[in-house]
């Protein structure tokens, strides 16, 4: 099984990656690191916890928490989107027993990474600070990570956050300038080009039969989709974040192509902005492998087909 930490700032969709990753019984989860973003680093542990205990394998999947701001910017919570508490109100009666671990996040990814080097995917589903953090430690990391998947950005179309950026961008342009610009091996960017065509309807929650799971995803999601639909004029929502975690199960589900990219970090209308040097004009190497297409009704049978299992670790 590829080994994995996922990186989160546990929002809605984020909670439906680690619920992805855990029920597809398909990758060895190592850990998960908590950030802020969508809520508060607090917020986005306690969620992270709650979704492990909801699918009964919090003794194995061990939570650390990151930072609690961006690099060098204030936080920009999405409560709009995901709800006062980030999972759209649906455990808010549950208690919560499972504790994050001492370790820092970004200390847990150095260790991780460099005892299984060359065996470790960083699927990262949040502004990216935690990993801008680790690299800053350890610059090393680049040598030693199999690959990075990162849910943000987008190459052709409109932004989600201002009219050009896509929210984890945005949220810590600093960190993601730095994290792509790293040199990692392999780099790959699943933006909102393809994310938004990972579309979950009511007829996609009907397929849902294990009955918690199911009962869950409906609730979740319901405001979620709501907003979606005010926005996209689409009666669904995004699969942002388990589309990442797709990626990492079966590369397959999408059509990518390497690119130069970059992240603006000093304008007034585009910060956040991934540019994406389709025709090489500024003849710099490749840093990202861009997903441009995706095959979403095999991504979406995998995610139903996953979420259908008995979780376990
Ligand atoms: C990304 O922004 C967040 O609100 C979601 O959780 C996802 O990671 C989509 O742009
Ligand atoms: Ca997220």
């Amino acid at each position: 099984r590829k080994k994995v930490i996922l990186d989160v700032d546990t929002g809605v969709d984020d909670a439906l990656a680690i619920m992805l990753a855990v029920t597809s019984g398909q990758l060895d989860i190592l850990g998960i690191t908590t950030v802020s973003g969508n809520v508060s680093l607090d917020q986005a542990t306690e969620n992270t916890c709650k979704i492990l205990q909801l699918l009964g394998v919090s003794a194995g999947i061990p939570v650390y928490r990151g930072a609690s701001k961006p690099l060098r910017r204030e936080e920009h919570f999405e409560h709009r989107v995901h709800g006062k508490d980030g999972l759209g109100g649906a455990l808010a009666d549950m208690t919560v027993s499972k504790q994050a671990e001492a370790e820092a996040a970004a200390d847990f990814m150095i260790r991780q990474v460099m005892e299984h080097s060359g065996e470790v995917t960083l699927i990262m589903t949040a502004p990216l600070t935690n990993l801008a953090e680790a690299l800053a430690k350890c610059p090393e990391l680049i040598d030693h990570t199999a690959e990075v998947i990162v849910m943000g950005g987008v190459v052709k179309g409109f932004g989600n956050i201002t009219p050009t950026a896509e929210y984890n961008m945005y949220v810590d342009p600093e960190a993601a300038k730095q994290v792509l610009a790293a040199g990692f091996k392999r780099l790959t960017l699943v933006g909102l080009d393809v994310t938004r065509q990972a579309l979950l309807s009511e007829q996609d929650i009907a397929r849902l039969n294990h009955p918690v799971i199911a009962e869950y995803v409906e609730t979740s999601t319901a405001d979620y989709r709501q907003r979606y639909f005010e926005r996209n004029g689409v009666q669904a929502c995004a699969l942002h974040d388990p589309l990442a975690v797709g990626v990492a199960l079966n590369r397959d589900f999408v059509t990518v192509q390497d690119f130069y990219v970059d992240v603006e970090t000093r304008s007034e209308l585009c910060d956040g902005q991934t540019v994406c040097d389709f025709q090489n004009r500024l003849n710099r190497p490749q840093n990202v492998s861009v997903c441009l297409e995706v095959d979403a009704p095999a991504f979406l049978d995998c995610f139903i087909h996953s979420l259908n299992q008995e979780p376990k670790k």
